[in-house]
């Protein structure tokens, strides 16, 4: 039986619900803080972390279904790909500007996933990604539409459960703020 004096060490606040204790000493810290720059806990970037394995497993064929699915819900995006004009979606596997695309995009959404805990590199990460599109013209609506898209297709073909959901919800939210300040500025 561990006496109340020995919870006590290194000011941490200890629970004493079930796993509480235990908790604190697996995740190096409390699991459910939130971290003030990305808002997300260490429980929810686990939770991101570990449903994206299994997308990042097979980056290219997961990244095509993607990019497909965002081009059927939101045609209008399709016009941001030079390399796309007259091309069906049944011919996107053999274009290689295509799939250098691909592998760009599912890249730098791992770099992104990977690095959570340590958000200010992924909102530098994420500043670089909103300077190259404002380039593009591509608004914030765009990227609205893609984190439709994304959420859709994790419910339909990875059935997530609502907490991981939300988890995946606070990350991209987390991204998009970044985004969105270099996309909307005229630097
Ligand atoms: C979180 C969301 C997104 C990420 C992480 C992302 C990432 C990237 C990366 C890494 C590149 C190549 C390097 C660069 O130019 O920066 C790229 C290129 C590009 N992205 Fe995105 N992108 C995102 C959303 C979007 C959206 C919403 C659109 C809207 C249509 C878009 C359109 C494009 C286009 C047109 C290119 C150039 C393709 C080429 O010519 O090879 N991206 N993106």
């Amino acid at each position: 039986m561990f006496r109340k004096s020995v919870y006590s060490v290194s000011n941490l606040k200890i629970k004493h619900t079930m796993g509480g204790w235990f908790s604190y000493v697996w995740w190096g810290g409390d699991p459910d803080a939130c971290d003030p720059i990305s808002g997300l806990t260490k429980r929810e970037i686990h939770a991101v972390q570990k449903s994206w394995a299994p997308v990042y497993a097979n980056p290219v064929a997961n990244g095509t279904e993607l990019l497909k699915r965002f081009f059927r819900a939101y045609p209008n995006n399709k016009t941001y790909f030079k390399m796309l004009t007259n091309i069906s979606e049944e011919q996107f596997s053999e274009n290689i500007q295509f799939k250098a695309h691909v592998v760009n995009l599912m890249s730098s959404l791992n770099l992104a996933v990977k690095n959570l805990d340590q958000p200010e590199v992924v909102a530098a990460l994420m500043v670089k990604i909103g300077d190259s599109h404002a380039k593009r013209h591509i608004k914030e609506q765009n990227f609205h539409e893609l984190k439709d898209v994304i959420v859709k297709m994790y419910i339909e073909v990875l059935k997530l459960d609502a907490t991981t959901l939300a988890a995946w919800g606070k990350a991209v939210d987390f991204w998009y703020k970044h985004i969105f300040v270099a996309l909307n500025s005229s630097r």
